[in-house]
């Protein structure tokens, strides 16, 4: 690996950084199988470059049966064949070190896909063998154990046990699954588990990776302590303890296991990042933002903002008072693989996160895009003015819509299987990007795309966007670098405009102003020079649903 002295020594290059998701399979298809890929996002470093960003979190890129998108690793120390191969992954990171973009790898540690080597051994091994251990198996409950361990439903299905055949053929043992039944939970209470982890976070750091997102960090440990078996059939957090003795969720004795990271993350130069994708209790985040832990944690609240001033303002000061606490930064993110795009959130009268969207909007409502794209510009305008990272998501610089008729039969998430009749499919934001305005598959690659695209997609393809003054790629181009000029201290000063009580306005030091106007009016601005607007002024006014930054 060649060694770029920019990229040493800056420990604190994640605290306001923009980052970049890619979902891999979706992005661009180098060799025209219609599956996105190493070779083709490699061809789109320029891209990437282009847009200013500090760093790319790739989602899963190892090899995969593909249940549940990549998050069923099969091989955590390698690449799915049909994203790549390792010396195209070393070619990845160096063309982006190059560019000055660092790499943050998906890390999955609660669960692998059915068909790692060890679960593979598990099933033939017997129960009460070490490696049935490494996973969660139990025998069933009943005469004959054909009654389910515990009533502990899945996050894609009603159980979490799925029972097995024994290799003599009989039924046997039951394993515990969170989420597909393809993805089995680790034990984490395993030493070689935990070994084995600390072996895929040096074999990726080795590699140069600088980051980790680490998928659902809250869940590794459970109790399962003298026979006990967490019962469960919601997964909101509300129903979840708050104090560290929860025995399914985020119970203290994860952050043991973080700490080891932790200690293996700074053999690095600089060390690694990592950030976890935790569902808890809000109070609970900063320890896996510690210092001693992961170092960050996604705080998901402006999901459910809305197009709320107070809501907003709250919701930024809270995370902001509490990254301080944990001597982290914050995170900011209103779209991911997991979510309903924001352009449309915003484009219908119910903005919420996925679940509550469905419901309120699914059947009833027409979107309203010129407003969905308004407000999304203007809100990924807003976060993009707070201190913390913001992390971005494929297609969003497009103001890219969801794809909302994607035929059931060409579905792939599983979380769509589990209820079809309700349509809760995580592939509207998963089809392949539009990069050209006709041509097959709309320039993602020769051979057609994994998902439908549907017709509209040339029309917001980044060759319709590139260069043309107020469109939404070039908006993302200049705040993105111009953020990267205007950033001063991790600090923020509200001021109240009385007049105009939907008018959002904070400055950082420096005299950098951001003002978001949630009402329904023009409003008047505050004095100083418009650096940039999320849509053109009327009479010098801030239109309704729009963001400027002023220097003041
Ligand atoms: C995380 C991922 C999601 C996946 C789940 C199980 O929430 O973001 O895509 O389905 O974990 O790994
Ligand atoms: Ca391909």
């Amino acid at each position: 690996m060649a060694e770029y002295t920019f990229l040493k020594g800056d420990q604190n290059w994640w605290r306001q950084a923009v980052i970049y998701q890619i979902y891999p399979r979706s992005f661009a298809d180098g060799n025209g199988d219609g599956i996105g890929d190493l070779k083709g996002i490699i061809s789109r470093v320029p891209y990437l470059k282009s847009l200013g960003i500090d760093a790319v979190w790739m989602s899963p890129f190892y090899p995969s049966q593909l249940a549940d998108g990549g998050y069923d690793v099969d091989d955590y120390r390698n690449i799915d064949p049909r994203i790549g191969t390792l010396a195209e992954f070393d070619q990845l990171i160096e063309e982006l070190h190059k560019n000055g973009i660092r790499l943050i790898a998906d890390l999955v540690p609660n669960h692998s896909g059915d068909q790692h080597v060890w679960f593979q051994a598990a099933l033939k091994a017997a129960p009460g063998s070490p490696e049935r251990n490494r996973y969660i198996f139990r025998d069933g409950k009943g005469e004959n154990g054909e009654i389910r361990p515990s009533e502990l439903a899945s996050h894609f299905g009603p159980t979490a046990w799925t029972r097995i055949t024994e290799p003599d053929g009989t039924p046997g043992q039951w394993y515990m699954h969170l989420f597909a039944k393809e993805q089995p939970d680790w034990n984490w209470d395993n030493q070689e588990v935990r070994e084995d982890f600390l072996k895929t976070i040096r074999f990726w750091s080795d590699r140069g990776v600088d980051g980790y997102r680490v998928d659902v960090a809250h869940a590794l440990v459970k109790d399962l302590k003298n026979g006990h078996l967490p019962e469960r059939q919601s997964f909101d957090v509300k129903v979840m303890k708050d104090d560290g003795t929860d025995d399914l969720f985020d119970r203290d004795e994860v952050h043991e296991i973080y700490a080891s990271w932790r200690e293996v993350f700074n053999e690095y130069d600089p060390p690694r990042m990592a950030v976890a994708e935790a569902w808890v209790h809000a109070n609970r985040r900063p320890a896996y933002a510690s210092t001693k832990g992961l170092g960050q944690s996604f705080n998901f609240d402006m999901l459910g903002a809305g197009w709320r001033t107070k809501k907003v303002r709250e919701i930024a000061d809270y995370n902001l008072t509490a990254a301080k606490k944990s001597g982290s930064s914050t995170t900011w993110v209103l779209s991911n693989h997991d979510i309903i795009r924001h352009a449309t959130r915003f484009a219908f009268p119910m903005v919420s996160d996925f679940a509550g969207w469905y419901k309120a909007n699914r059947f009833t409502a027409k979107p309203d895009i010129e407003l969905g794209t308004a407000r999304a510009n203007a809100m990924t305008m807003l976060l993009l003015a707070l201190p913390g990272s913001t992390y971005i998501y494929q297609g969003e610089e497009l103001a890219l819509q969801e794809v909302l008729d994607i035929p059931a039969e060409d579905m792939q998430d599983p979380q769509f299987f589990r209820n079809p009749e309700l349509g809760l499919s995580r592939d509207g934001c998963r089809v392949p990007l539009p990069w050209t305005k006709t041509g097959s598959s709309f320039g993602f690659g020769s051979g057609g795309s994994h998902l439908p695209q549907p017709s509209w997609y040339g029309s917001v393809s980044v060759e319709t966007q590139d260069g043309v003054q107020g469109s939404t790629l070039e908006l993302y181009r200049k705040l993105i670098n111009l953020r990267k000029q205007l950033q001063t201290s991790e600090e923020i000063t509200w001021h109240r405009n009385w007049f105009a009580p939907k008018l959002l306005h904070f400055s950082r030091p420096g005299g950098w102003h951001c003002v978001t106007n949630f009402g329904n009016k023009p409003v008047k601005l505050p004095a100083g020079e418009v650096l940039a607007s999320s849509q053109p002024l009327s009479d010098g006014k801030l239109p309704a649903n729009t963001t400027a930054w002023i220097r003041a």
